[in-house]
């Protein structure tokens, strides 16, 4: 497939299901930092390089605030964000609000949270296999398995996923309009609000009724909090599962090297996160004149770091476009880098690492039912991934 953006534009066309559009490998060959013009011919910067990457998501000088984005491509569909929503703070805000939670996704909270994923996982296969072959990965395993644990960490019903997970989509898809978008999220923070409202009667022993009881927030301050959770806990492990299965299945010496080693698991999520980088890219805005590699960007400018090249630049890793198992992934951005850095990583790492090797050896024979090429991307997205993984076993 020929990459079809104009020259400039951000490029999301890709040849393979796995690697970067080739567009953006070819101007990271040329350099780390680019001129890059918006949809809207708002001119801004392209950071392919892994050390840039590094650079701008820890200097203070980048905001993340989309309202002092000029160009409305360069905006998510959050714009301004909801109070609360700290992915679209800069500090003090930011910090402030991350403290809340940070001790809810420690190691040790994320131990004890090893057994309940181990069984939700399990619940969802024998319903699998109930059902018999063939599925959609996506739709039977990979959705709604990460839906439940982010469900009971939160302390949101399973009952109502249908209606957050549908406007998570919608939030999340950069097809659509912003008005759509913006809709999505009023629905689920009015959603939010009233569940808050019931735990602080009724209080539980999950993170929303923790947050309802605190005095010295907001009620949409609460709400912003729990929707950034709950968007940002569910799509993202569900999309790296299903395109991890896939690029496994694509790739048999590597599933045989995960089935082989299962105590392994922690250095193959490690790879799959680097090598699929499913959050391709992050945006900021300059907001003072600056300079980033000797690059002079002026107040107001965005900078698009695109993660997926960052993560397969050969200065930092060794044959960087190979899916290697075993290979050494430190330092991988595909987590983001510096503040904004994501705070769920151990409970993404801990769902994949649980996941994975579950199904895998559920059902052994687990193979595609459409060639590779044939399976639905999910380009558009700001979460990468298929929209559909058709299997068998
Ligand atoms: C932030 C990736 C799973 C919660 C981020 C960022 C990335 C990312 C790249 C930084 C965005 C930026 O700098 O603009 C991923 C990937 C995941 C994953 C690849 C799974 C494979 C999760 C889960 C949660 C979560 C399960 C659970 C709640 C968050 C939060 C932030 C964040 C709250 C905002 C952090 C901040 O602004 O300080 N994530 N994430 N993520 N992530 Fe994740």
């Amino acid at each position: 497939m020929e990459s079809t953006s104009p020259p400039g534009v951000m490029p999301t066309a890709r040849q393979n299901p796995f690697d970067p559009p080739e567009e953006l490998r070819r101007r990271q060959r040329l350099g780390p930092i680019h001129r890059m013009t918006y949809a809207d011919g708002d001119q801004g910067w392209l950071v392919t390089g892994f050390a840039a990457a590094r650079a701008t998501l820890t200097d203070p000088r980048f905001s993340v605030r989309p309202d002092r984005m000029r160009s409305p491509t360069a905006q998510p569909a959050t714009a301004p964000a909801p109070p609360g929503f700290f992915l679209r703070t800069d500090p003090p805000e930011h910090d402030h609000y991350r403290r809340l939670l940070t001790g809810h996704f420690t190691v040790r909270r994320m131990k004890l949270l090893e057994p309940e994923i181990e069984a939700i996982v399990n619940d969802h296969l024998n319903a699998m296999e109930l059902a018999g072959g063939p599925a959609d990965l996506l739709k039977t395993f990979a959705l709604p398995f990460p839906s439940q644990v982010i469900g009971e960490l939160l302390g949101v019903p399973y009952s109502d996923r249908q209606g957050f997970q549908r406007n998570a989509a919608t939030l999340l898809n950069a097809d659509l309009t912003p008005e759509p978008r913006q809709a999505a999220v009023r629905e689920l923070m009015a959603y939010l609000r009233d569940l808050l409202r019931h735990k602080r009667s009724r209080p539980e022993e999950d993170v929303l009724s923790g947050l309802a009881a605190h005095e010295g927030l907001a009620a949409d301050e609460k709400a912003g909090l729990a929707l950034l959770l709950l968007i940002a806990g569910h799509e993202t492990t569900a999309n790296l599962l299903a395109l991890g299965t896939f690029a496994l299945l694509a790739n048999p010496a590597q599933l045989a090297e995960v089935r082989d080693q299962e105590e392994g698991a922690p250095a193959v999520v490690e790879e799959l996160l680097r090598y699929l980088t499913i959050i391709p890219h992050v945006v900021r805005v300059a907001r003072e004149d600056t300079e980033l590699h000797g690059c002079p960007i002026k107040a107001g400018e965005s900078v698009t770091v695109a993660l997926s090249a960052a993560n397969r630049d050969a200065d930092h890793f060794t044959d960087p476009d190979a899916l290697d198992l075993t290979r050494s992934t430190a330092g991988h951005l595909a987590f983001g880098h510096g503040l904004h850095r994501c705070l769920g990583q151990r409970l993404a790492r801990a769902e994949i690492r649980i996941a994975l090797p579950a199904l895998l050896r559920r059902f052994p024979a687990l193979r595609l039912t459409v060639a590779p090429e044939e399976v639905p991307l999910r380009s558009a997205m700001t979460v990468y991934g298929v929209r559909e993984l058709p299997v068998t076993w």
